[in-house]
């Protein structure tokens, strides 16, 4: 298949684009920057010093459909190209060949063996050339969106809206417009579109989107309102018969740098992952080999389209979810932070507390209905996990 993921070089991005290099399907990556030219062996991407963590103790998965090529098995010859693909001198002139490395041999042995995927530059705004990438596309998926690790200020705000509704928006009109669009588009949404609850499972069905109310936090009505708007420029009418899936995501785990996993891992080591606020606030999260096979399921089952909450099953209040992240780490202790302290924390830190203070209790039914199994469906084998592959991580970083 050929799979174009726009806004694909943040966490989730990078870790899908290694899925589905190494399952055999041809990947571009849209993105905004400019920053590594065309060569052969490209510096590993923004998150890529982790990515081996990823692929090593995993077997890779099978791919939903279509072939499957030995990709990561073939050497790249000189000048970047595979055999039987484009080369990168036919390419269009702004496609940059990216490599990661996969661990291969016996005992755990490591050596590089590129992987590759393909990217181009893009808005994330306005129709170009980047449009062309879309050629004989069998997948979209659209991860755009500016950070919400901030401060709500005023340029803030609109940079995190814009980010989100014009490239949903821009890519509805391109695919308007085409004669064949993508099959399917998945498109990135947040479980923060749920009202805060402490008492009742949000699902798809059944679940409370929330909306603007006066009684809570500014900042808790502005993230409702970005999701809602989000999901509204994706499910605005469009003339292409394209699958849409919005992909109601919870808080994603991988032993990335600069991962979420990283910063609550980072309080608990320094001995400050107690509970946070008054820790009955539930924590929705899912584990990253989850995570991108769920996507291989939504794409493989022509008859899920609409919202589908993409997070484990088992949301757990906040204060038992540092617990047992203590537990993975080894922490015996770890001193909480009620509500105050997360407030001026997060002034400090520049960014804001509703990232943590908002209960979020989302599970995954339309997932499960259709049958897919977690692999980690509890957050203590997750935990256990992250921490075991950060670690070995860790280990396997040469000494300066
Ligand atoms: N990670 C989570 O826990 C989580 C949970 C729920 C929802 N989500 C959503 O899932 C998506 C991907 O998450 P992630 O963790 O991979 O995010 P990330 O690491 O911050 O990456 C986001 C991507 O968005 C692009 N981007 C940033 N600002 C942009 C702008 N102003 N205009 C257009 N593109 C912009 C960036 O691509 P370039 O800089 O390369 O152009 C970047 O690669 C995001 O939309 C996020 O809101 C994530």
């Amino acid at each position: 298949m050929k799979i174009v993921i726009a806004g694909g070089r943040g966490h989730i991005g990078t870790m899908l684009a290694v899925h589905w290099t190494r399952a055999g399907h041809e990947v571009i990556v849209l993105t905004r920057s400019t920053a590594h030219p065309a060569r052969e062996s490209a510096p590993l991407p923004k998150h890529g010093a982790n990515l081996e963590l990823h692929v090593d103790r995993s077997e890779p998965p099978s791919p939903p459909c279509g072939r499957r090529t030995q990709v990561e098995d073939r050497e790249i010859p000189k000048g970047g190209s595979l055999a039987g693909e484009r080369s990168p001198a036919s390419a269009a002139s702004r496609s940059h060949w990216r490599t990661s490395q996969r661990p291969t041999g016996a005992g755990g042995l490591k050596e590089t063996r590129p992987c590759l995927w393909r990217e181009r530059q893009w808005d994330g705004a306005t129709p170009g050339p980047w449009v062309e990438a879309f050629e004989g596309a069998d997948v979209c998926v659209n991860l755009a969106g500016r950070s919400v690790d901030c401060r709500y200020n005023a340029a803030n705000r609109k940079e995190i809206i814009d980010s989100r509704v014009r490239s949903t928006a821009v890519l509805n009109q391109v695919f308007s417009g085409m004669m064949a669009p993508p099959r399917v588009w998945l498109n990135a949404s947040t479980a923060t579109i749920y009202s805060h609850s402490l008492t009742r499972d949000m699902d798809e069905a059944s679940g409370e989107i929330a909306v603007a109310d006066p009684r809570l936090p500014d900042t808790w009505n502005f993230s409702t309102g970005v999701a809602r708007a989000w999901e509204e420029a994706l499910f605005a009418p469009c003339l292409s018969r394209t699958r849409k899936v919005a992909l109601r995501t919870s808080l994603f785990f991988s032993p990335q740098r600069g991962s979420v996993f990283e910063v609550f891992s980072r309080l608990v080591r320094l001995g400050l992952g107690g509970a946070q606020g008054n820790g009955k606030q539930y924590v929705s999260w899912i584990h990253e080999s989850d995570y991108a096979r769920a996507l291989d399921l939504l794409i493989a089952r022509e008859d899920i389209s609409g919202p589908v909450n993409v997070t484990a099953p088992h949301p757990l209040p906040n204060r038992e979810f540092m617990r047992l992240l203590r537990k993975a780490w080894g922490m015996p202790l770890g001193i909480p932070a009620p509500a105050w302290v997360i407030e001026s924390a997060a002034l400090l830190l520049r960014t804001e507390s509703e990232l943590v203070l908002k209960s979020r209790r989302v599970v995954p039914q339309r997932l499960q209905q259709a049958g897919f199994q977690f692999e980690y469906p509890d957050w203590e084998a997750a935990a256990a996990d992250l921490v075991r592959r950060w670690r070995d991580k860790v280990m396997e970083q040469p000494r300066e």
